[in-house]
């Protein structure tokens, strides 16, 4: 029941129609939960408040599967003008995006165009940007364009996701950049002849991952909300005298934010990623289809009003 809801969800997470209709009407059904708002002062002032409680964030424009260049454009301006909003008002917090929001399904050039309009502002105010990952079609495209981009500036990183069988190999051959990697479970629906079908699986093999990363040196960024993957976290920075100031905890803005606030306390690094804007419909489907407990906090909402 449980997987049949999953990909109910991841289904319609991908419906152009249904995501049409989402931007029209603002956030519904409990998104709010889950996503900062739509404007960039909501997303500013959510940051805010997570940096005065210790945290650092990485802030996401919503946007995804985008198919004209004039949007992938829009999409890139909204990036550089939240860059300067977060160098403005001197906050904690770093940028994440996605590349079919830079127009990776139209050309890898638009992409390149935009992705360097951002990354200079980021240089130019000291604002980290990652390249979320997405579904397996687009990995390889999404790691080489990382690779030139890495080439040509510091401050970019991107994602692997544990679920993927090629992600022992990418993390080997991403060493040579020595990238700053957030390293996840894998949010898509994606065939068992590219993923690990079994949920055990996709953990030993984020377990994998995370010590591979680590062990070479790297900047690691553990984002997860299963506190089976912190405690081995934390059991191999004992082991292996990691410093603290070599990786960090991410969650989802609205999941887990008492866990948050203990790891904290605890003194680790804690980013939260905060996601704002209309294009929120994807993003709150594939929050659904990992827990079928939100989906009955939505049907709460819903009967609610
Ligand atoms: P898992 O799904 O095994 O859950 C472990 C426990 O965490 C659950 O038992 C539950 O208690 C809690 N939990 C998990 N999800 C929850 C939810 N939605 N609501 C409430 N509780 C929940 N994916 C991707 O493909 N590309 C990307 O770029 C990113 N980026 C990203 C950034 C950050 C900061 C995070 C935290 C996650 C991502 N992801 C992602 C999503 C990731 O791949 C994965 O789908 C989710 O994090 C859920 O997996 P967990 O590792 O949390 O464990």
């Amino acid at each position: 029941m449980e997987q049949l809801l999953r990909n109910f969800f991841l289904f319609l997470s991908k419906n152009k129609f249904f995501t049409k209709l989402a931007k029209k009407y603002g956030l519904r059904f409990g998104a709010a939960k889950f996503v900062a708002g739509v404007t960039i002062q909501d997303a500013a002032n959510t940051i805010s408040n997570l940096n005065k409680k210790g945290m650092s964030v990485t802030v996401d424009h919503l946007g995804e599967f985008i198919d004209s260049e004039e949007e992938a454009r829009q999409s890139a301006d909204d990036c550089v003008k939240m860059i300067e909003k977060i160098a403005e008002l001197n906050l904690h917090s770093q940028v994440s995006l996605k590349m079919t929001s830079m127009g990776l399904d139209i050309s890898e050039q638009l992409v390149m165009e935009n992705m360097r309009k951002i990354l200079e502002a980021g240089k130019k105010h000291d604002v980290f940007v990652t390249i979320d990952m997405e579904d397996f079609e687009r990995c390889g495209k999404t790691l080489d364009i990382f690779k030139r981009l890495k080439d040509e500036y510091d401050g970019v990183g991107t994602v692997l996701q544990s679920y993927l069988y090629r992600t022992v190999e990418d993390i080997e051959d991403l060493n040579k950049w020595s990238p700053n990697l957030r390293l996840v479970k894998g949010a898509y629906k994606e065939s068992p002849k590219v993923a690990f079908p079994d949920k055990k699986d996709v953990d030993d093999n984020y377990k994998k991952i995370i010590k591979m990363h680590l062990l070479n040196g790297n900047y690691t960024a553990i984002a997860t909300h299963d506190d089976a993957m912190i405690e081995y976290t934390k059991e191999l920075e004992k082991q292996y005298d990691i410093s603290r100031d070599q990786f960090e905890f991410q969650m989802l803005f609205g999941i887990r934010n008492e866990r948050q606030e203990e790891l904290v306390k605890e003194g680790y690094r804690m980013r939260v990623y905060v996601p704002y804007g209309d294009d929120w419909y994807g993003y709150f489907m594939r929050r659904l289809a990992e827990r079928p407990a939100n989906v009955a906090f939505v049907l709460k909402g819903i009967f609610k009003k």
